[in-house]
């Protein structure tokens, strides 16, 4: 039997809807609110809450072909794209999903039913594989299906023990492989030729036991569950008799068009399966929201177009020529996802951007390289060069690690990640002394910090800035710097913003707005109003109240790291704080959301400790003494060899050169604001206190009086009244509904009795209102079925928009193309579209022409008709 890919997926998701499972349309690329994964890497993804228990469905069957990526994270096969006749960045996989419903006997009856009933394969070519200590499995496998035993093998946890991620859902596996012959070199799963193209893995049971946590405990599910996961792409192969995934129907055609747009006719080339692969996963990551960036998914999506260009440029391409291919991916997979076809040039524009931005330093940067290979001894490109290349010329290091894989290379991961070290350090330091004028300030002076104990005190000047240069005076109304011997002003370090205050010199005034360090110097940055000069003896003082302020976050900020750990586990560590007059905000390392009610104990432990009013005590000592002490310092920071230790009871105690509270109580209060994820296994929290905390708690229930009163309840009713209100919504939502789609039927049924001939063919062209126009490719392709054969021309007017939309039916497309058609429509009305032969939509803003639209539809399709 032959299939293809588009026939696969339709076979399979109504097999299992047959047998009761709900077919789930395919989510996103990014998982929705899971800060866990980088990306939807497996078919369960979308229903991780479903198996975990936290979310509820009305099915306990599901069944769906869901868009995966694999490049970056724990699933990541990037590196093997090109190489290997079986992996891809992007893939469709086919899955069936019990939620505490069947088990392993189903899933494996199913999945034997499926591929020998349905499609056929021949039982001799199947093989397979256990998780070693699953005897429930091989017995179900080899005595209820009879697969001869030398066809099954039991394999350990690398690859029949399957998790979505470090943390969440997994349990052991059994997984179904395809012999594709002896003329194609490899072994059988468990012998050490396995890794050839031979036998491929084709479809993943796995049977969901457990939740994996953080410490790798393993907490049993709620219920035993199954998810498989079979690739689109592997099972299409087969049945295309190919033993190549890049062989199939879906992948011919994007490589023929990708050596079309280069001007290449090398089709075997690798270089053109990795642009035909790339070009799926960047269109679909672009469609889904991302955009290339220089963090997180982002910079996937940016590292993986690059790669696609530089393989472009080595088969020759002239020019751009990534973002030419996406009508070709539309032609192949717009059917079955119209949001790439919705975003057709959102895509085609990023994609051009990043090619272009990258094409400028392509060049250069390869022939950087070029120069490193000539002078290269030994097999290992130095770290500093991959580096250069990162930094300078824009290639990620993979993509360095491409190149010098193909000349059988290696690069210097250690080297590089080294310098990227170094950079990072330069970086910070920039941002935290701020790079504009900072940068070429330099100062021999040391000033005394007097802060820890005064507000105010005498001083001289020791230096003066000016534009960043060093002079001997400021005349008044000038900006500058104030380098005074000794300061109580405290200069931003340790995530605590710096102090402002004024310096009263001269009989007048030095307005300080910030402080921060060049050097040991305490640096005042601001403007006076008066004449002043080095030598000159000054009186400062810093604001005092907005320092006080600072003092309750910081010391909020050392009692909620305790608290974090306590509550949620020693795991937690500081990634970065920021303390300023109005709130602190804390980074730390966790990988999941935090819930409410930990939020809650965390408030409350902290509340706790400054009730008790410990007295904070500061001492100096060696940093070993410190350590020793338990006294918690930043990993990866270098300290001096004496410390500041700061001690709140027996509660907390870090190394810390801020300032703080005399005793816990005077924070007064905490409250936290807000917790969110910011990167890949870090969170944040932004939290208040004092009097800010009073204010914010006041707020909140200002809000909730004033929600309460929308709906004219008592705030204690409220959950309650907005259940009834979304209940009630509901349901007004469903009648609207049902009456829609009689009036779409009733209207339907009358178009296609007044459908006009046109060289003797049925074409309906009609203006309609009140229809959204979302729903018009629904009606199209009602129409186009009612019609049999025809075609069909829409407009709508909202909002002083106007949609137009025209179907075909596929037996005409060959005369009659939907774009063309809906063009000619469009100019009418000022607008311009496109699509498929089969179906076009355009927009267009004159609504007052859309007969005249309609008019110039019906020409051109008797003219394309005649
Ligand atoms: N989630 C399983 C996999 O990805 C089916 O292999």
């Amino acid at each position: 039997m032959s299939m293809t890919s588009a026939q696969i997926r339709e076979a399979f998701l109504s097999y299992f809807a047959e047998r009761g499972h709900q077919r789930v349309p395919s989510a996103s690329l990014i998982p929705g609110n899971d800060p866990t994964l980088l990306f939807t890497n497996a078919g369960m993804v979308p229903f991780k809450d479903v198996f975990l228990g936290d979310e509820k469905r009305d099915y306990n069957r599901a069944t769906s072909s869901q868009r995966c990526l694999r490049a970056g994270g724990k699933h990541n096969d990037l590196e093997n794209v090109g190489y290997t006749a079986r992996h891809h960045t992007f893939f469709e996989m086919l899955g069936n999903f019990s939620f505490g419903d069947y088990f392993k006997r189903e899933a494996i009856q199913y999945a034997w039913e499926f591929l020998t009933g349905v499609l056929q394969l021949p039982k001799e070519k199947l093989w397979v594989t256990v998780f070693t200590e699953d005897d429930e499995a091989y017995d179900i496998w080899a005595k209820e299906i009879g697969v001869p035993e030398d066809r099954i093998s039991r394999i350990g946890e690398k690859d029949n023990f399957w998790a979505m991620g470090d943390t969440g859902p997994c349990g052991p596996c059994s997984e179904i492989f395809y012999d594709h012959g002896e003329e194609v070199w490899g072994g059988p799963p468990g012998t050490p030729e396995e890794d050839g193209d031979r036998y491929i893995e084709i479809w993943n049971l796995v049977f969901m036991q457990y939740n994996r946590q953080a410490d790798g405990t393993l907490d049993p599910l709620p219920k035993p569950s199954v998810d498989t996961g079979m690739g689109l792409e592997r099972i299409a192969a087969v049945l295309q008799h190919v033993h190549s995934n890049y062989d199939i129907d879906l992948f011919q055609a994007l490589i023929k068009a990708a050596a079309k747009i280069i001007g290449t006719d090398d089709l075997d080339s690798k270089s053109l399966r990795v642009i035909a692969d790339h070009i799926r996963s960047c269109s679909f990551l672009i469609a889904d929201g991302v955009q290339p960036s220089n963090e997180g998914r982002g910079y996937v999506l940016r590292r993986i177009i690059r790669r696609a260009v530089r393989h472009g440029n080595m088969l020759g391409a002239q020019g751009t020529f990534f973002h030419k291919l996406v009508p070709a991916l539309l032609e192949q997979m717009g059917e079955a996802y119209p949001e790439l076809v919705e975003k057709e040039k959102v895509i085609s524009d990023a994609l051009l951007r990043e090619e272009e931005q990258f094409g400028k330093t392509l060049e250069r940067g390869l022939a950087i390289l070029q120069d490193a290979l000539d002078h290269l001894k030994g097999s290992v490109i130095p770290g500093d060069v991959v580096f250069k290349l990162y930094d300078t010329y824009g290639f990620p290091v993979d993509l360095t690690a491409d190149i010098a894989r193909e000349k059988e290379l290696t690069i210097d991961v250690e080297g590089f990640d080294k310098e990227m070290a170094a950079q990072r350090k330069r970086a910070q330091q920039a941002s935290q002394f701020g790079v504009d004028y900072n940068e070429r300030m330099k100062s021999s002076q040391r000033s005394e910090f007097t802060g820890y104990t005064d507000v105010a005190g005498q001083s001289k000047i020791v230096e003066l800035f000016a534009d960043g240069k060093l002079v001997e005076k400021l005349e008044a109304g000038q900006q500058g710097v104030v380098v005074l011997s000794q300061t109580p002003f405290y200069a931003e370090s340790g995530g605590q913003i710096g102090d402002v205050g004024r310096l009263t010199v001269n009989g007048g005034e030095f307005v300080v707005t910030d402080t921060k360090y060049i050097g040991k110097a305490i640096a005042h940055h601001g403007h006076t109003e008066v004449a002043l000069q080095v030598g000159d003896e000054v009186q400062a003082q810093i604001d005092a109240e907005r320092r006080a302020a600072v003092k309750r976050n910081h010391s909020a900020t050392h009692l909620v790291h305790a608290a974090l750990r306590n509550i949620l586990g020693e795991h937690v560590t500081q990634k970065g704080s920021l303390v300023t007059a109005e709130r602190l905000r804390f980074d730390f390392s966790h990988f999941a959301a935090m819930t409410a009610d930990e939020i809650a104990a965390i408030e409350q432990q902290v509340n706790e400790q400054i009730v008790a009013n410990h007295e904070l005590t500061t001492a100096l000592m060696p940093i070993e003494k410190a350590k020793e002490a338990g006294a918690m310092a930043l990993f990866g920071e270098k300290y001096d060899d004496d410390v500041r230790v700061v001690r709140m009871g027996d509660y907390s105690m870090e190394l810390c050169g801020g300032t703080h509270v005399a005793r816990t109580g005077d924070i007064g209060s905490f409250r936290i604001v807000s917790e969110a994820g910011i990167a890949s296994g870090v969170r944040r929290i932004d939290a208040v206190t004092g009097l800010a905390a009073l204010q914010y708690a006041q707020q909140q229930e200002q809000l909730l009086r004033s929600s309460a009163s929308l709906l004219k309840a008592d705030p204690s009713q409220l959950p309650e009244r907005i259940q009834q209100q979304l209940q009630r919504h509901k349901e007004l939502e469903r009648t609207i509904a049902e009456l829609q789609q009689q009036m779409a039927s009733q209207a339907g049924g009358s178009l296609v009795e007044n459908a006009k001939e046109i060289g003797g063919h049925k074409v309906i062209l009609a203006s309609l209102d009140g229809v959204e126009s979302k729903a018009l490719r629904g009606m199209v392709d009602d129409l186009k079925n009612q019609l049999g054969s025809g075609i069909v021309v829409l407009a709508v007017a909202a909002d002083e928009k106007v949609s137009l939309i025209v179907g075909v039916t596929k037996d005409l497309t060959a005369k009659v193309k939907a774009g063309d058609v809906v063009n000619c429509a469009a100019a009418e009305v000022g607008g311009k579209g496109g699509g498929r032969p089969d179906m076009a939509q355009a927009g267009g803003s004159d609504a007052g022409n859309i007969p005249a639209a309609l008019a110039a539809a019906e020409r051109r399709i008797e003219e394309l008709l005649r």
